[in-house]
């Protein structure tokens, strides 16, 4: 049977690896990573056992937001290699049974992208529409009180004699949505990449493009919250608009156009499972949409549980969730979930690599590397330098830490990286690859039986026993128990013969117990 006559898709079940690309592999020693190092480490990703990688940004960019501020949707940065180099990079993965996402930013453009070099030009440019401007307020300052995501005013005012919307920084103007060539070229741009065998987009702020009509003033904030707003003021009217569905019913057509079908993953902002399974429509938008109610949520069995309830619930029938703990911009799990608790990080890795639909892993939680404390002098995001006590996004993008050679393996000797790496003695892949008691392992251990045991469809899921201390759940033929307490814990009834346990101790657990922070994959009896 056909993949779309049985409602399979290629990432029902699948591991997708997110490769924050300048801090994976430095192919030619300019201390940042590229496209070329990513081919020389496939065979890494193979061994490992993902099916599709998420690479961030590689279009040309000026970089004021690393790659998500983009001057040409058809290009790749020349700091990361050449388009020539993509190709080979796709083609090479798909030989190893591997596909590539890219990183689609809609919401946005560079200030360097010659639409807004135009539209700057003057008020009767052809392209101003495609960006957001705006008269004074009736007093005469800005159009409403929107702020950007570092809290400061989202309206610049230009020597044009009008204010234009950025959401995110200054030099990443908002795209106006409501304008009809602004579709027309983002489908050009998704025509562009699938042609060239692109399996599909992560899509950058996906549930922001359209910005409400009448600029209306969000209303405060009575959350803490951060998926419901932030700086005192709710996400009302600059995201989440309903007119945004469109755009992905539109583009699902597109990807449906292709054979294999091509994945829309959309950077769904949204406090709860209703709001997100909003984006995957009647199973007519985004075919996944990131779950951030579940990686923002505590390492908490009753919580963690309640979550994947709530969302499988809520999608509609047909369509799959996706599961994450770490990116970019909300930093590590194995920091933020287990506070470099090594038992923990194991068994956060086992959680993701169970829970049914498609699980995104960042570099580095394979080894459960934690993140780096990068110096305030050394930081590289512009976002996040200058904010008081902000966030610290460098945090979670530091090297991907290889070997214990000079460079770490990530860049040559004596090549200064662009953030540091993380400091002797962290755990590297080398450290780590041949020990069967390592994270590593136990990582390509999970990713193997996932791929025997849960196949590739959407395994049935079930709660089981959700106690404050452990969660068990049915996930297609298995049964997975997690303890989450620092004391041993009853194994519940319905596991049966362990296949796998997150536990590094040698000596035999007594039966039907879980040491303290153990999770198993069992198959229960018949
Ligand atoms: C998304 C990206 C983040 C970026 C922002 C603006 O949230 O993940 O890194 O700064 O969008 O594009």
């Amino acid at each position: 049977m056909s993949e779309n006559a049985d409602g399979r898709r290629w990432w029902h079940g699948a591991v997708i690896y997110q490769l924050y690309v300048r801090s994976w592999r430095d192919s030619n020693d300019d201390g940042y990573g590229d496209l070329r190092g990513i081919i020389e480490r496939l065979d890494y990703l193979s061994w490992l056992g993902v099916d599709a990688v998420w690479l961030s940004p590689t279009m040309p960019s000026p970089d004021d937001d690393w790659g998500y501020d983009v001057s040409d949707y058809t290009g790749v940065h020349p700091e990361l290699g050449a388009l020539a180099d993509l190709d080979e990079l796709i083609e090479q993965a798909g030989q190893r049974g591997m596909r590539v996402l890219l990183d689609l930013v809609p919401n946005h453009t560079s200030s360097a992208h010659p639409w807004f070099a135009d539209a700057a030009s003057g008020r009767e440019a052809e392209h101003r529409r495609y960006y957001l401007w705006a008269d004074p307020g009736p007093g005469g300052g800005r159009p409403n009180n929107w702020l950007d995501f570092t809290g400061r005013p989202a309206w610049q005012w230009h020597d044009s004699g009008q204010y234009y919307l950025h959401n995110f920084l200054p030099g990443q103007p908002d795209l106006n949505w409501w304008e009809p060539a602004v579709h027309q070229e983002f489908a050009r741009v998704l025509e562009f990449w699938f042609e060239r065998g692109v399996a599909g987009f992560r899509i950058d702020v996906a549930n922001g493009l359209y910005k409400d009509a009448e600029l209306r003033d969000n209303p405060p904030l009575d959350s803490d919250n951060p998926l419901e707003g932030v700086f005192g003021l709710r996400f009302v009217y600059n995201s989440n608009r309903p007119e945004t569905h469109g755009v992905y019913r539109d583009w699902r057509k597109i990807a449906e156009s292709y054979s294999p079908e091509r994945l829309l993953l959309g950077e769904t902002w949204v406090p709860d499972a209703q709001r997100l399974a909003a984006y995957y429509g009647d199973n007519d938008e985004l075919q996944l949409g990131f779950n951030f109610p579940f990686a923002l949520a505590d390492l908490d069995p009753g919580r963690l549980a309640e979550v994947v309830e709530q969302t499988l619930a809520a999608l509609p029938p047909g369509a799959g969730p996706v599961w994450m703990g770490s990116n970019h911009d909300l930093g590590r799990f194995p920091s933020r979930w287990c506070g470099g608790d090594e038992r923990k990080i194991r068994l956060a890795l086992l959680v993701l690599a169970t829970l049914p639909g498609t699980s995104v892993l960042y570099y580095g939680d394979e080894i459960g590397m934690t993140d780096v404390d990068v110096p305030p002098a050394l930081r590289r995001d512009h976002a996040t330098l200058d904010l008081e006590g902000g966030a610290d996004r460098d945090r979670a993008r530091t090297p991907m830490p290889w070997d214990g050679s000079p460079g770490g393996g990530f860049t040559g000797p004596g090549v200064t990286p662009w953030l540091p790496m993380a400091d002797p003695p962290v755990s590297t892949v080398a450290d780590q690859r041949d020990k069967p008691e390592s994270t590593l392992s136990l990582c390509r251990r999970l990713l193997a039986l996932r791929r025997a045991e849960l196949g590739r469809g959407l395994a049935d899921f079930e709660n089981l026993a959700v106690t404050e201390g452990v969660w068990a759940y049915r996930t297609g033929p298995l049964v997975v128990a997690a303890n989450f307490t620092d004391q041993p814990a009853d194994m519940p009834a319905e596991a049966g013969e362990v296949l796998l346990t997150t536990s590094a101790e040698q000596a035999p657990p007594s039966p039907g117990v879980l040491r303290p922070w153990e999770g198993v994959v069992t198959r229960p009896g018949r």
